[in-house]
């Protein structure tokens, strides 16, 4: 399938089997390809909480107007955005810069500087720290449900639930936002997807 194909391809599905799962190396087969994505200076601040155990998803189904989804898909991926991502203290930030170390762009010097930077763009208020935390791993949700098409998998993205009570059932730190569930698994046999909903064209997607 190339890439124009997955893009129209890809659908919020709404019926899943309940019956076929996703197989684990299947499942980090996709989340490692879905790490290519591009994020603020490579700092990838999200992470990911899977849900399979059934006890769990009911937990989370409760918390997400009972959407039903969430217990038919066998996965569920709750999304992480980390907000203190651009720390200096933070792993992910520590990893990048010694990477930019390796590679010549930084030198080892300057990690107060580069502190200074990551603080000035993503740290200054609270605005700057959820923008960055959830733009990244925006594209990171989008990057794992085009390699989801891309393996033979359907996906659906929801922003429906409390995101207070999510926090509290998963025991998810202050320091991340959950911009998003994604369920993952296989369409259920003899149900149909829904024609496309309608899209902006180019003409009104620009403004001057
Ligand atoms: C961030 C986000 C949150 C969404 N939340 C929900 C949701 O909670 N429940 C739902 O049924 N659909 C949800 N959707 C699915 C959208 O309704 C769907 O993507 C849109 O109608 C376009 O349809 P398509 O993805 O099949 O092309 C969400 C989509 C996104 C991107």
């Amino acid at each position: 399938m190339d890439f124009s194909e997955i893009l129209k391809k890809r659908r919020a599905v709404n019926f899943f089997d309940p019956a076929r799962d996703v197989d684990q190396n299947l499942l980090k087969k996709i989340i490692e390809e879905a790490g290519n994505a591009p994020s603020s200076y490579n700092l990838q601040p999200w992470k990911i909480k899977i849900v399979r155990d059934m006890d769990r998803k009911e937990a989370l189904r409760k918390l997400a107007f009972n959407q039903p989804k969430v217990t038919e898909a066998p996965v569920v991926l709750i999304m992480l955005a980390d907000r203190e991502g651009w720390k200096i203290d933070a792993p992910t930030v520590e990893s990048t810069f010694n990477d930019f170390v390796k590679s010549g762009k930084m030198q080892a010097d300057q990690k107060e500087w580069f502190s200074g930077v990551t603080q000035g763009l993503y740290g200054s208020d609270e605005m700057s720290s959820q923008a960055f935390a959830n733009k990244n791993t925006g594209l990171f949700a989008m990057s794992l449900m085009y390699a989801a098409t891309a393996n033979g998998l359907e996906s659906h993205p929801m922003d429906g639930f409390d995101h207070e009570g999510v926090r509290k059932e998963f025991n998810i730190p202050d320091r991340y936002w959950i911009p998003m569930l994604i369920a993952i698994g296989h369409l259920n046999p003899g149900t149909e997807i829904q024609p496309k909903g309608w899209r902006q064209s180019f003409e009104e997607m620009i403004i001057e």
